[in-house]
């Protein structure tokens, strides 16, 4: 039997037509669609495809999947991507796997954003999921007691006891605010700080939500 994340992963690639520019997401659900579509390009579809992570660009390759650089191209026609957590208005938490600032980017740009989620990412309210924030390595301690400043636990996120270092080169501090009220005036607040390159609150891109319900199937919420 699949799982969810597989029959999640595995429904977005049947929106990947012939002719398209494709994101492809970062994560253990996302791997379905590209493995999905790395299949239907080897059956003859023709797309060309931009990697949201190193891992992800590898993964690609494996998969046959033809990819360009974003410098190389004028439009995204739709990006298909994870998250940590979904709100009833699809905002979300995203950068667990630490690629959130080429996700954003990618997903910014996109004609459509289609994000695919297990049930375990519905939540009512962000906020349990730490957010990822993606800072510059210069005065990180600085910037970590500004993230402090408006309300935040910033905890360095670290591997095999050093820093985790980013495809970017840059640190994360996954970051806990509580009970997120105003995911918008957050992201926007994580903005203005000098030293944070990015932070993981996706708020009003999604276009598409595909989800999986009780009997195991996907379920596709606009
Ligand atoms: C990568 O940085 C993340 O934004 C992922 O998209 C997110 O963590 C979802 O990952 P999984 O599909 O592995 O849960």
């Amino acid at each position: 039997m699949k799982n969810e994340k597989q029959v999640a992963g595995e429904k977005a690639a049947e929106f990947v037509k012939d002719g398209m520019v494709v994101g492809l997401g970062t994560g253990s659900t996302v791997l379905y669609t590209i493995k999905k579509i790395g299949e239907r390009v080897k059956d003859g579809l023709s797309i060309t495809a931009v990697a949201t992570s190193i891992q992800t660009e590898q993964l690609a390759k494996e998969c046959g999947i033809p990819l360009v650089n974003l410098a190389d191209i004028d439009v995204i026609d739709v990006a298909i991507d994870g998250a940590d957590e979904v709100d009833a208005a699809f905002n979300l938490i995203k950068g667990g796997g630490g690629a959130l600032l080429r996700e954003k980017i990618i997903a910014s740009s996109a004609q459509e954003f289609i994000i695919v989620a297990d049930s375990s990412k519905m939540v009512k309210q962000l906020g349990r999921f730490p957010i990822p924030v993606e800072v510059e390595i210069f005065g990180y301690p600085l910037t970590g007691k500004k993230i402090q400043s408006i309300g935040g636990v910033p905890k360095l996120r670290m591997n095999e006891g050093k820093p985790f270092v980013t495809d970017n080169g840059n640190y994360i501090f996954d970051c806990d605010f509580a009970a997120i009220s105003s995911p918008e005036k957050l992201e926007l607040n994580l903005n203005l700080i000098p030293g944070i390159v990015e932070n993981g609150l996706f708020i009003g891109l999604v276009d598409l939500l595909i989800t999986v319900d009780q009997k195991q199937e996907a379920v596709i919420q606009k």
